[in-house]
């Protein structure tokens, strides 16, 4: 796999030749973008497509989200666009938002694994914008990272996951967000959040008045109360290797708690990990500490939360003790990958 680095002060046009090449010819490229890298093939090209599913080893009914540049790609791409479409396009766009719209003729099923539904997001990150331009493309991109694992911030942990199985990657330092972008659905009568995203559901409600959640996403009913000691189980999705367990009360009964568990585990010898925060990391007696960010600014924390399970897996431990991270705005964004990440196992103190 071809490494590319670009230097985000001095981009030139000719440094994306190649990428835009591989991505012509049916070739895999991996890209940063603002969310989190992306693993980009032509979006029109059903065996690109194709190619992405068995990089990832993606299960092949999980649509893939069509990367645009210009908004002229959307009339394309999708029909029956309703005006809310075009409210949310001008507010957001480029940034964090996946709009699921009907699809056009041109799209394939690959695409959108097998839905007459299609994701279409326009990046902010100029290097994916400098990428989709030199393509000369639009491009499907899923998160750049194994099926199942942590969503990659970084060219670092997409050499982890995909090295051999694609053909570049574009290095551009570490995403801004670090948290996909939030999907909302626009087929029906009201408009869905599918994920939540670092666009909240107050700011899309602010442009387009009505606007719920997916019952799946509020959808809590799989949560576990569990002991520090029980077994990482069930479907995961953005998962470390070691079994994550979150801690939810108040914030200084779960630093307690989380101390007497990573306690208990280190006498056992069981190495752990304590996913703290910059207030709380003083509070802290045992096991392998490390903040995710500050409470106070809510984006140090979505920039580094995947490069955190990430770390922790590199450092070895076999648990992660996480505090419940309930932020003011981008709290739901935030727990929603988190509790996939555990499995969904909580322990209320
Ligand atoms: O921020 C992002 O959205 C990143 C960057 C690379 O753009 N991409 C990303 O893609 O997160 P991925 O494949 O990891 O997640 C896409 C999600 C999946 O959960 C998929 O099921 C959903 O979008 N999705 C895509 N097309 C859809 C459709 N037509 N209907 C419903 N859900 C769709
Ligand atoms: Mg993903």
């Amino acid at each position: 796999m071809i490494v590319q680095k670009i230097d985000r002060r001095h981009m030139k046009k000719e440094e994306f030749e190649k990428a835009g090449e591989l991505i012509r010819i049916g070739g895999l490229v991996a890209f940063p973008t603002e969310t989190v890298y992306g693993l980009g093939a032509n979006a029109l090209d059903p065996q690109a497509a194709a190619r992405i599913y068995t990089a990832k080893g993606r299960p092949s009914d999980n649509p893939l989200i069509i990367h645009i540049a210009d908004l002229t790609d959307l009339e394309r791409l999708a029909i029956e666009i309703p005006e809310t479409a075009y409210q949310l396009a001008e507010h957001f766009w480029p940034g964090p938002l996946t709009m699921i719209l009907k699809k056009s003729e041109i799209v394939p099923l690959e695409t959108t694994g097998g839905l007459e539904t299609v994701g279409i997001r326009m990046p902010s990150d100029p290097i994916a914008i400098m990428l989709i331009r030199a393509s000369g493309r639009v491009i499907a991109a899923p998160s750049a990272n194994s099926s199942g694992r942590p969503s990659t911030t970084k060219a670092e942990h997409v050499i982890e996951d995909l090295d051999g199985k694609i053909d570049m990657v574009l290095d551009g330092g570490a995403s801004d967000i670090g948290l996909e972008s939030t999907i909302v659905d626009l087929t029906g009568k009201i408009p869905l959040i599918l994920r939540p995203g670092f666009i909240t559901a107050d700011e899309l409600q602010e442009t387009i008045g009505s606007v719920e959640y997916d019952k799946a996403v509020l959808n809590r009913e799989k949560d576990m109360v569990v002991t520090a000691k029980a077994p990482g189980m069930k479907y995961k999705h953005y998962a470390p290797k070691a079994n994550l367990i979150i801690y939810e009360g108040k914030l200084e009964d779960v630093v307690k708690a989380i101390n007497i568990a990573a306690k208990q585990n280190e006498k056992q010898g069981i190495a752990t990990g304590v996913l703290a925060t910059d207030e709380t990391v003083p509070g802290y007696t045992c096991g392998i500490v490390r903040s995710v960010g500050t409470r106070r600014d809510e984006i140090t924390i979505t920039a580094h939360l995947f490069d955190l399970l990430r770390e922790f897996d590199v450092l070895g431990v076999k648990v992660i003790l996480a505090e419940s991270l309930e932020l003011m705005e981008h709290g739901q964004a935030v727990m929603n990958r988190l509790l996939k990440a555990a499995g969904y196992q909580v322990v209320k103190v």
